[in-house]
């Protein structure tokens, strides 16, 4: 279909069905230059929440569309394809990690929300990479912690805290594969560039990288730093963002000989501009839930939101 008409169209649909669009960093361009708030999973948690509209259009992974459900159920929510999951989600499974939590009766389970509802209502608090450190640091030293699913997240947040969560092995298939030598024979061809990492990434890129943060925090890194070159360990959507937001400022990122980016999320690129106005169009694939999975999952949600709050990291 032609890109013009899409793009006319979703715009058209949007107007006429009071529908928002939120979009994920990771998200093809021209579905960033289309939605009305592009965010990381906390922030767009937030819009989610106070969202008015009729329709939420989630241009991301299933987990951020059902984490937008659970906390406003009575919108309708759009995900433009129902296969956009995320690998960390696909490995804890709810009936395996029951098990896991009841080994350990005495420990808190903090999930990352790179999970499924199921496992979230399973969860006493969630986190996200933009308040995963302040919230475990606000949390009683003598407190046992089981954190899951992600075993670099947690690992990051153990070495930097001194404490001893109990890790679920889980890992994002994206920043897991990434390989420190290469962006350390990056850093030789750019000797005066920082290297940014998201906490997903395996220990060796995090112990190479100059700052570690969410997809917000490293927008915010570059805005601020008196640094001009930046080699970026994350999914490379987020480039289009950081060239808007720091346009003087230069990028550097893994590519293969072909010249293209190996960091793609299969998963966040399954999102299309005709998925998404097919989904607006048609009102489908809907997120569905039961009202007693959306009670439960949503109040290790609400938790996080209401600290994050508490500890200024969110208004
Ligand atoms: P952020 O919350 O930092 O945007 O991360 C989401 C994600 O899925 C990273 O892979
Ligand atoms: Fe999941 Fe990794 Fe893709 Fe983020 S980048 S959605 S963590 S698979």
């Amino acid at each position: 279909m032609d890109t013009d008409f899409l793009k006319r169209e979703i715009l058209r649909l949007k107007k006429e069905k009071n529908a928002v669009i939120l979009g994920h960093y990771y998200q093809r361009d021209e579905i960033q230059d289309l939605s009305d708030y592009i965010g990381d999973s906390l922030a767009l948690a937030q819009r989610a929440q106070q969202c008015e509209n009729d329709i939420i259009v989630f241009c991301g992974v299933h987990f951020m569309a059902e984490t937008a459900k659970i906390l406003n159920p009575s919108r309708k929510v759009l995900l433009p394809d129902m296969d956009a999951s995320c690998s960390l989600a696909e490995s804890c499974a709810a009936e395996d990690f029951a098990k896991f939590k009841a080994d350990h009766p005495d420990h808190m389970v903090i999930s990352y929300v790179n999970c499924s509802a199921e496992i979230k209502a399973l969860s006493d608090l969630i986190c996200t990479s933009g308040n995963a450190e302040k919230l475990v640091r606000a949390l009683p030293e003598e407190q046992k912690i089981i954190f899951a699913p992600d075993k670099n997240l947690g690992g990051y947040i153990n070495a930097v805290t001194g404490r001893n969560m109990l890790l679920w092995n889980g890992v994002c298939m994206v920043h897991d594969a990434m390989r420190a030598e290469e962006f350390l024979k990056l850093k030789v061809a750019h000797p005066d560039a920082a290297i940014i990492a998201h906490p997903e990434c395996n220990n060796a890129v995090l112990k190479v990288a100059d700052f570690v943060g969410s997809t917000k925090a490293m927008l915010n890194y570059i805005k601020d730093s008196g640094k001009q070159q930046f080699i970026v360990a994350t999914e490379p959507g987020i480039l289009y963002e950081m060239r808007k937001q720091s346009p003087d400022k230069e990028y550097f990122t893994v590519t293969n000989d072909k010249g293209c980016n190996c960091s793609d999320c299969s998963y966040m690129k399954l999102n299309t501009l005709e998925k998404l106005y097919k989904c607006l169009r048609d009102e489908t694939p809907e997120i569905t839930m039961s009202a007693e999975l959306i009670e439960k999952a949503k109040r290790p949600i609400i938790r996080m939101l209401d600290m994050s709050k508490e500890l200024g990291i969110i208004k």
